[in-house]
């Protein structure tokens, strides 16, 4: 097997190479249109946004922009539309967010590129921010059009990164105009790159990575690249399953991804001491709420149930690890954290990871929202906005939305 190090050194990244990006910092932006793609991809119901985390993020950038005399002008994607508009898709929910708490004028616009935005941008007072249309509304987004790319690069003077959410998708608004414009890291970007770095190379040890989620074929990889950085990998959520079942223990009606298993248990094989695997788990008939539950050792796992959470020895076993790192990497919920009877094992995770003084990163939507829900935000070193672009960038792959980005010039 190649060494973590042997694959960054021999893929495009170099360890070290994105902390080097240029940054918005190194640019003199008074008085100039910024095109500055962001992350909005935020959760909305009923045209309200039920998770600002991400815009509230990119708050840093937007006011360094503002006070510097920029004109900033905003672009997002929000969730998957097809490349058409789709009302249900727009960004109106964001505007209607920003108005309310950015203290600066908001001009959104119904469409991201054309003679419209154009016409706009041309009468644009220059005051506050403007927002443009979800970018995926445009076929050209996803397929990286050159034509897309360079409408959006015409409304502007320079472009800022600030999506590291999406840095792993090679579109039009985080590659192809990067390409035709002055193209710099924005805050944000900055600091996820740095934070993920700083866990990555030459981590304090010991350095302990949870890996969570339901399954194994989505965490193989970085599960992998973990083992050969970390010295203790803890793995919760229901892709154990898979694990156990590998080991030869009984595992029910739980989530089990039989293709996998060779791999897995290859990996077991592979990690010696290192892989820490669950003792106990919450089991249940069904996944519902209300459904009675018991807490079950490994291999006592009754034939008829499922695997939801781990259990309270397990917790315990992890949070020993936990305060004993210097450094700490966590991605993926422990159990099915949305049911109050199967949350209490992510929410025994988060409180330890808080609780550990250690160098902490934590990504992902549902360990991030346990979290959250604990209150417990200020005591994580490092929340990460991104869930896929945080685990490719541990797997060691080339994000292309950083790999495009300058480097500082020396
Ligand atoms: C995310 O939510 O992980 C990013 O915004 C990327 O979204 P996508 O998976 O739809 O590309």
């Amino acid at each position: 097997m190649r060494t973590y190090e042997d694959r960054l050194r021999n893929g495009v990244r170099n360890a070290g190479d994105a902390v080097n990006k240029r940054s918005v910092r190194d640019f003199d932006v008074r008085g100039k249109k910024v095109l500055v793609r962001v992350d909005f991809n935020v959760p909305v119901k009923n045209g309200r946004v039920m998770d600002d985390t991400r815009i509230m993020r990119t708050l840093p950038t937007i006011h360094y922009l503002l006070q510097r005399g920029a004109r900033p002008i905003l672009i997002s994607h929000l969730g998957r539309p097809k490349g058409a508009p789709d009302l249900e898709y727009a960004m109106d929910p964001v505007a209607r967010w920003l108005e309310k708490n950015l203290g600066v004028p908001v001009l959104k616009l119904d469409k991201a590129v054309g003679p419209e935005v154009e016409k706009a941008l041309d009468k644009w007072d220059g005051e506050g921010v403007v927002l443009l249309e979800n970018s995926r509304f445009y076929p050209g987004e996803t397929k990286n059009d050159p034509e897309f790319a360079a409408q959006l690069a015409s409304l502007a003077d320079l472009y800022v990164d600030d999506a590291f959410g999406v840095a792993h998708r090679a579109h039009a608004t985080i590659v192809g105009v990067a390409k035709l414009l002055p193209a710099v890291a924005g805050l944000l970007m900055d600091e996820e790159l740095e934070h993920l770095d700083k866990v990555l190379h030459n981590p304090k040890r010991p350095f302990v990575a949870i890996v969570g989620g339901s399954k194994v074929s989505d965490k193989l990889r970085v599960i992998e690249s973990l083992l050969e950085v970390a010295d203790t990998l803890l793995i919760g959520g229901a892709m154990c399953f898979t694990f156990f079942k590998a080991e030869g223990f009984e595992t029910g009606s739980s989530l089990v991804e039989d293709k996998y298993l060779e791999e897995t248990a290859r990996l077991i094989g592979e990690a010696g001491g290192k892989l820490v695997l669950p003792v106990d788990v919450v089991a249940a008939e069904k996944l519902e709420e209300n459904t009675p539950s018991q807490v079950v050792r490994v291999e006592e796992f009754p034939a008829g149930s499922m695997g939801l959470d781990i259990g309270p020895q397990t917790v315990e076993k992890f949070s020993g690890y936990i305060a004993d790192a210097k450094t700490i990497f966590w991605n993926g919920p422990m159990g099915v954290f949305e049911i109050d009877a199967f949350s209490e094992g992510t929410e025994g995770v988060a409180r330890a990871v808080a609780k550990s003084g250690a160098v902490s990163v934590v990504g992902g939507g549902d360990s991030v929202a346990a979290v959250r829900k604990l209150g417990l935000e200020n005591y994580i070193g490092f929340i990460s906005t991104g869930g896929g672009a945080s685990l490719e960038y541990v797997e060691g792959k080339e994000l292309p939305g950083v790999e495009v980005l300058p480097e500082k010039e020396a």
